[in-house]
């Protein structure tokens, strides 16, 4: 198969009530650990990389891996641009292959976030490639973007819908009270704002700050139409650990294939295990 674009499964998902994980990676073995994972589980699978990321490997190095995944997988595979700010570097990821993409202009006034959100809605249509725009702004910590808790601001239900009629974004990140990294104590999440968002808006919505929200939470945003759980935090955590409890057990270990084993394992299980509390396991 070829990467596809990420707006069909997600419409399926929000339909039968379950969510696509996007999952945050940054090396090869990630990459394909994660994809190991949506094989075996039977899901549909997002492939995600910040702008960090994209500077750090590069997206035509990127894509080509994802391609590579996707040709060999059974089961569809999306590659998505995160928050993104920069209207060339998002055309440049979608001239490398990407099959989806954030424009986050949630920092500006919302005139401003529909015109930017807009401008890369009319590029990306023609080429089949989804979009994703935030309103409101998730608070925590995404490579080097840091919003504030007392900064971070929740998505008003009638602009939202607003928001879609004006730009046309086939999917829509609301911030509802999760933040990107790891949770002190449970995250404070307005449900009560995503159900009323959830009954004004059709579109598939993204549930940002995957990491470290409790499972009966996550489940409920569900519920109520959040149809993409964004991990970043614990994947990179599960990769990390397991390379240094490699290390203490193998001090004087110099081979990148042998401490990649017990890394790659740690993302494939946690990527199953968020598979499952989203419900997307055997949907292929
Ligand atoms: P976490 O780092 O909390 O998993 O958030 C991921 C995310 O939302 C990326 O956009």
């Amino acid at each position: 198969m070829e990467l596809v674009s990420s707006t069909p499964l997600l419409v399926e998902a929000r339909a039968r009530g379950y969510a696509v994980v996007a999952f945050n990676i940054h090396t090869l073995e990630m990459l394909q650990a994660v994809v190991e994972a949506a094989e075996t589980a039977r899901s549909p699978l997002i492939l995600q990389t910040t702008v960090g990321t994209v500077h750090h490997l590069g997206a035509e190095y990127i894509a080509a891996a994802a391609k590579v995944a996707a040709s060999q997988a059974t089961v569809p595979i999306a590659l998505h641009l995160d928050h993104c700010q920069d209207f060339d570097l998002i055309l440049k990821c979608m001239r490398a292959g990407y099959t989806s993409v954030m424009m986050d202009a949630s920092m500006y006034p919302f005139a401003e976030n529909v015109r930017r959100t807009k401008a890369v809605v009319d590029v990306a249509q023609a080429l089949n490639v989804n979009v994703e725009a935030e309103l409101g702004k998730v608070g925590g910590v995404e490579d080097n973007i840091v919003v504030d808790e007392a900064d971070a601001l929740l998505a008003d239900p009638a602009e939202c819908a607003a928001f879609i009629e004006q730009t046309g974004v086939p999917t829509l990140a609301p911030a509802i009270g999760t933040a990107h990294g790891i949770y002190h104590g449970e995250p404070k999440i307005d449900f009560a704002r995503l159900e009323q968002i959830a009954r004004m808006v059709e579109v598939p919505l993204v549930l940002h700050g995957g990491s470290g929200i409790p499972t009966a939470q996550v489940q409920r945003c569900i519920a109520l139409g959040m149809a993409k759980m964004n991990v970043a935090t614990e994947l990179k955590n599960a990769f990390s650990q397991a390379i240094r409890q490699f290390f203490i057990d193998h001090p004087s270990s110099l081979d990148p294939r042998q401490y990649m084993v017990p890394a790659k394992a740690g993302v494939k299980q946690l990527a199953r295990e968020k598979m499952e509390i989203c419900g997307c396991v055997n949907r292929v």
